[in-house]
């Protein structure tokens, strides 16, 4: 893999549940880049606003919300990436399932991205970096050398949501997973701005029935 020097911004969208992060965070450890997970920026703004009581229609206290919230990626001596907000470690409450449900609601409010993108865009002028999200190849990085769409059948994505959570402590049935994710599907494909949707020059991988390893040697052979 380090034969040639890898391209300095890698992209990695898609929808949740095809192992994303996954990828990305093994691709960033590998090449020694830096794991910029957008979500979790996002699920910050959502946690916040979740935590300060802030009705989903109050746009205006939501965007000060995203403005004002201090996100930053520290790791842990293990090497682990830890999320803080305001000081605070919230890296597990971040995974909780209404948080992800309160990231997607404010993700569809324009003024709440451009913060983001333009905190995301800083954080890339460093370069050697995976970049993960929804619009990081279309909107954030356009000229990424390297585009990767990850999919995977919603049935596929659900099933191992459902077990995630289930190791995590949030038990809910395979129903109910199965409905969020069609429904989150539909709120970041349909939204306004930035909808989820795969750049023209990006390589799509659909990751239903592939190994991890077998994406790994798609992607290092783009690379
Ligand atoms: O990847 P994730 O599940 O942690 O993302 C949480 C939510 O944030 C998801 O519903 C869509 C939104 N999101 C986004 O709109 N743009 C991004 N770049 C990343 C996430």
């Amino acid at each position: 893999m380090h034969h040639v020097r890898p391209p300095s911004i890698i992209t990695i969208d898609g929808p949740s549940g095809t192992g994303k992060s996954t990828v990305a965070r093994l691709l960033a450890k590998r090449l020694g880049y830096f794991y910029l997970d957008t979500g979790a920026m996002y699920r910050s703004v959502g946690l916040k606003v979740v935590r300060n009581k802030i009705p989903w229609e109050d746009h205006s206290a939501i965007i000060k919300t995203a403005r004002q919230a201090k996100i930053v990626f520290r790791f842990s001596r293990a090497g682990i990436q830890k999320i803080f907000l305001d000081g605070k470690d919230v890296t597990r409450a971040l995974r909780r399932p209404e948080i992800s449900e309160a990231a997607s609601r404010v993700a569809v409010i324009p003024e709440v991205r451009t913060v983001m993108v333009s905190r995301q865009r800083a954080i890339g002028r460093q370069g050697r970096l995976v970049a993960e999200g929804r619009d990081i190849g279309t909107v954030v990085f356009p000229k990424a050398p390297l585009k990767i769409y990850l999919t995977a059948s919603a049935a596929e994505r659900a099933r191992r949501r459902y077990e995630e959570l289930k190791k995590a402590g949030h038990p809910l049935s395979y129903k109910e997973v199965l409905h969020q994710t069609r429904l989150r599907d539909r709120r970041d494909s349909r939204r306004a701005v930035s909808p989820l949707k795969p750049a023209k020059d990006a390589v799509r991988i659909d990751n239903s029935r592939l190994r991890l390893s077998e994406v790994f040697d798609t992607i290092e052979s783009y690379i």
